[in-house]
């Protein structure tokens, strides 16, 4: 046979075969290939991935493999079989997916390559400092510099109505306070100049996190990769050096990088990046989210602002907007009606999707009856934000609730499914093994900021405004931003 004949046999048969796809075997959940090679649903799923998948769980049932984009992704649905699948590590692994995407998307080498012996573990052995005993300067910290913030930008002028831009405002405030808790301060200054410009460019580069995500290369993206460069300089070395009060989770992190010679100060610096996008990337839409729903109820701001003055007046504070207010980590803790209300927030604008892979062909165990085939390099999705918007879980679902999680004055746990209490009812932080570390950083912060928007000032939505909706090009992928800003009026309270 004559090679042109075998490379044209040869071609056809692999055109064949990508036509083709894989098929359905048995034990295998049923498979939704979209008509397009290789892209699959990946478009339909791209555009609006809740609707996508409420609509397939409906033809389908609770368990489903789409293609996408090339990938063969098998959905679970019911929150019900969730216990079932995170306590299955062995088998499914978090970090492969992360591992690869990740170094692609901040630019730093890929962790686990042998070129970096230990420090994949070493890094995540740090986490340990953003929880624990580790949380109380953490909180302490990032409360002295909301406060410097707030004193210095927006509580100097006295007098009437000033109008702001929500989303900006929550925006640079959490910026900048969480940098400064995080990263330090310089030697001489309690702020860093250019502020400003890191946003900027943080937010431009935030705008192309989901292409970047999605392996879309980044010199195709315009000025993202000048940006990006950009980004990482700001956290070289010797930059760094010159900063005092450097939380210990970030000087662990350095310590850890300056060990391995094969990690260029560059590379230590693009780490750093991406730990900056970590820390604010969801913590500054959560923030506007809780922000924009206490302002738009102020039934149930009346109620938070009071549960935060009584804790005042427990504690003994004689507070006064003059002055300047401490809130320790056990204070925020007692705050029961505020965390109940972020969370609600959370629960109506996070659509994280939980991500494993399958390391080797084998039966998951879906609940006591049932369990899927699933082979080896297909992944295992869960996607939170179905049973976050489930009426059979949560009554009206799509109502603003403050005290949803709150039962006869305390945190209320218990919620069902199919008569059944679910062990996860809320899951924007992720789960099991590789659930957010920061959680309990960011629930702090998230406090934090907004105890001192209600003790010092009057809050109102500006009228005649649409509501703010969900922009769901992040689906999937954390806390979701708004498609518009959102413009509101706020003065000094006379207290
Ligand atoms: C509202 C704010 C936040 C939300 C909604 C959030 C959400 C998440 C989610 C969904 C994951 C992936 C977990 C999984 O797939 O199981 C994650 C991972 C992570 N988050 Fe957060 N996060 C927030 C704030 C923070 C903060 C403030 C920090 C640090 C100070 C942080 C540090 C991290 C890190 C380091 C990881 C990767 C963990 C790993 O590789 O195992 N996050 N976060």
């Amino acid at each position: 046979m004559s090679p042109l004949l075998l490379l044209l046999l040869g071609l056809l048969s692999l055109v064949l075969c990508v036509l083709r796809g894989r098929k359905r075997r048995a034990g295998e959940p049923p498979l939704i290939k979209g008509w397009i090679p290789y892209v699959g649903k990946a478009l339909e799923f791209g555009k609006d991935a809740h609707k996508f998948l409420e609509e397939h769980k409906k033809k389908y049932g609770d368990v489903f493999t789409v293609r996408i984009a090339g990938k063969y992704m098998t959905f679970i649905t019911d929150p019900l079989m969730y216990p079932n699948i995170i306590k299955q590590g062995r088998q499914l692994d978090f970090h492969e997916f992360s591992d690869k995407v990740a170094p692609v998307t901040f630019g730093y080498p890929p962790v686990i390559n042998g070129k970096y012996p230990g420090l994949s573990e070493q890094v995540k052995r740090s986490f340990n400092l953003l929880q624990g005993d580790k949380l109380t300067p953490l909180t302490e910290s990032m409360m002295g510099n909301l406060m410097l913030v707030f004193r210095q930008d927006h509580l100097q002028e006295e007098g009437g109505w000033k109008i702001g831009n929500m989303f900006e405002f929550c925006f640079s405030i959490m910026f900048e306070a969480t940098f400064l808790t995080m990263y330090g301060r310089p030697l001489s200054t309690r702020r860093h100049s250019g502020m400003d410009v890191l946003m900027d460019h943080f937010i431009k580069f935030d705008t192309m996190f989901p292409l970047l995500i999605a392996q879309i290369p980044i010199r195709l993206l315009g000025r993202t990769k000048a940006i990006r460069e950009k980004l990482i300089n700001y956290f070289l070395p010797n930059k760094m050096s010159c900063w005092s009060n450097t939380s210990q989770f970030i000087k662990r992190r350095s310590e850890l990088f300056e060990q391995y010679d094969a990690l260029r100060d560059v590379d230590k610096a693009a780490h750093h990046f991406a730990m900056l996008w970590a820390s604010v990337g969801n913590t500054a839409p959560a923030t506007f989210w809780a922000m924009y729903y206490l302002v738009s109820h102020p039934e149930a701001l009346q109620v938070v602002r009071q549960e935060l003055h009584d804790l005042l007046t427990l504690s003994g504070v004689d507070f006064s907007s003059d002055k300047d207010v401490m809130l320790s980590r056990e204070q925020l803790e007692k705050l029961l009606y505020l965390e109940s209300s972020i969370n609600e927030s959370l629960r109506l604008s996070s659509s994280s999707m939980n991500i494993r892979v399958a390391q080797e062909d084998f039966s998951l165990r879906l609940d006591a009856e049932r369990s899927a085939s699933v082979r080896k390099g297909d992944i295992i999705a869960l996607y939170p934000q179905i049973m976050h918007l489930d009426p059979e879980i949560y009554e009206d679902p799509e109502t603003f609730r403050f005290d949803r999680y709150m039962q006869d004055g305390t945190v209320k746990t218990e919620f069902y499914k199919d008569g059944q209490k679910l062990k996860y009812y809320l899951m924007p932080f992720g789960s099991g093994s590789t659930m957010c570390p920061g959680r309990h950083f960011a629930l702090n912060e998230i406090k934090q900021f907004l105890c001192l928007l209600l003790l010092y000032f009057d809050l109102e939505l500006e009228e005649g405004q649409t509501r703010a909706t969900l922009d769901p090009s992040r689906a999937g992928l954390g806390v979701l931003l708004p498609n518009n800003d959102v413009h509101f009026r706020y003065r000094l309270r006379k207290v």
